[in-house]
């Protein structure tokens, strides 16, 4: 008999097969009985008549509860109602171990989401993180081969670091034998050295942020892919990101059909990203908030005539809250790139722009209330600015020495980005929180499992 997985069992109709895996669920009467089979590649039906088994083959399979591990076997019939195509007339089912107490039904999902995330060990097994875990593992492919097909070279970044590089309030302090390490916040700095090295690289891995805010979308420890290219100057990272963006939202399409459909995703929105987004200059971008601002106060919808009130809370001249991402990503319904931020709000190492005011940089920001996605830009290239700029900012000069080295010895126009794998899998699942979008997720308040 032919050991198969659920996925393929398309290929085996009228013919005996044997499967491997869970119960998942199960309804019927006294007489038939409508068992749902998983095995981590599909769920099927099996269906057991009392009249066609075995008397004990028909009780184990009322009897035993979800979760437990069974065999099944049984001839596969064409089933055009279900979307698998098929479904199986069992025979035989051989339990592996018998379940009768597991903690997570069905039924439950989101709404108890702390609940389930204190479960995720097993949550993962159910049906919705199951579809949004494929997505990222789909995500996470086409951004290699993206960087791939492209000739980047991948160039793995440390992850104990002796500095920040996204400021020192996040920063997560370990010891390090004599001295005192950092879990890194960004490969971005490391990058630089890559692309001087290589023309093109692309670090890819964990990074850690102490965020100490309770919010949708920040995570303790996500995935950040940082592309970073010498002689790229703003407009060609813009370009750079958007097609990464493109490509990547193309792929999920693609390949994820079924898992988008099993999340009820509107994928309208996402078949809409396309090159090139609208490019907005900070300046701009606070004119339209400040339209958006009394057009959203007047509005009937409680949801605007709250962002009305949280739009540019911060201030002019600040880096955009929440709110004013959420507000912009409502008005363009598409993503867009906000670009030269006042340099005050942004990193040491941006190049400032000929005026001084400005920073080179760029976010970019997804629509429906998901916000930045990307960030990144053009890196201050001067020797004498970037100094400078170390002082101002308080950064202990001994810390980023050999990151200086790079503007002593043959330096030249650069940048990149960093786009966070989770926020991006956020988006496109249309997952309400950040921490459905990693299988593990560590936040302030997380650490288990
Ligand atoms: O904008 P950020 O802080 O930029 C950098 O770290 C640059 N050094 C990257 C570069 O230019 N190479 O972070 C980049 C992205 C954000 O746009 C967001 O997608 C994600 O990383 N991100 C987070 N995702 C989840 N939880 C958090 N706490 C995040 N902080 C940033
Ligand atoms: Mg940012």
């Amino acid at each position: 008999m032919n050991s198969v997985t659920v996925s393929a069992l398309k290929q085996y109709v009228d013919q005996e097969v044997e499967l491997k895996g869970w119960l998942y669920n199960r309804r019927g009467s006294g007489k038939l009985l409508f068992l749902q089979f998983r095995d981590g590649t599909g769920v099927v039906q099996v269906v057991v008549s009392k009249k066609d088994v075995p008397e004990e083959v028909f009780e184990t399979a009322k009897r035993i509860g979800y979760e437990s591990s069974i065999i099944v076997r049984g001839k596969v019939t064409k089933d055009d109602r279900s979307a698998l195509g098929v479904e199986v007339q069992g025979s035989a089912v051989e339990v592996i171990q018998e379940v009768h107490d597991y903690p997570i039904q069905i039924t439950e999902d989101v709404p108890n989401i702390d609940k389930l995330l204190d479960l995720r060990h097993l949550w993962v097994r159910s049906k919705r993180p199951h579809a949004i875990l494929k997505v990222r593992s789909e995500v996470v492919q086409a951004i290699r081969d993206f960087y791939y097909e492209r000739d980047f070279v991948l160039y793995d970044a440390p992850i104990f670091t002796p500095a920040s590089c996204e400021g020192v309030s996040t920063l997560f302090e370990v010891p390090y034998f004599e001295e005192t390490g950092y879990l890194t916040q960004s490969g971005q700095l490391y990058g630089e050295t890559g692309a001087m090295a290589f023309g093109k690289v692309v670090v890819f891995g964990p990074t850690f942020r102490a965020e100490k805010s309770k919010t949708r979308r920040h995570l303790t420890e996500f995935w950040m892919v940082e592309p970073e290219v010498a002689f790229l100057e703003l407009d060609g990272i813009m370009d750079l990101a958007e097609q990464q963006i493109q490509y990547v939202v193309g792929r999920a399409l693609d390949k994820c059909k079924a898992e988008l459909k099993e999340l009820e995703r509107d994928t309208s929105v996402l078949e809409q990203v396309v090159k090139p987004f609208p490019r907005i200059h900070y300046e701009e971008a606070q004119k339209v908030l400040q339209q958006l601002k009394s057009e959203f106060a007047k509005s009937d919808d409680p949801e605007k005539v709250k962002l009305s009130g949280d739009i540019l809370k911060n201030g002019l001249g600040d880096d955009l809250g929440a709110a004013d991402e959420t507000a912009l990503g409502m008005h363009y319904k598409q993503c867009i790139c906000i670009h030269h931020y006042p340099r005050e709000v942004k990193a040491f190492y941006m190049k400032a722009d000929p005026t001084g005011k400005y920073a080179m940089g760029v976010d970019v920001i997804a629509p429906e209330g998901v916000g930045e996605i990307i960030g990144g830009g053009q890196r201050e290239d001067s020797l004498e600015v970037l100094e400078a700029q170390i002082k101002k900012h308080n950064v202990p000069p001994e810390s980023v020495s050999w990151y200086v080295d790079l503007r002593k010895y043959g330096s030249v126009p650069h940048g990149g980005f960093g786009m966070g794998v989770e926020r991006c899998v956020q988006w496109i699942t249309g997952c309400q929180h950040v921490r459905e979008a990693i299988p593990f997720p560590r936040t302030i308040y997380r650490l288990t499992p």
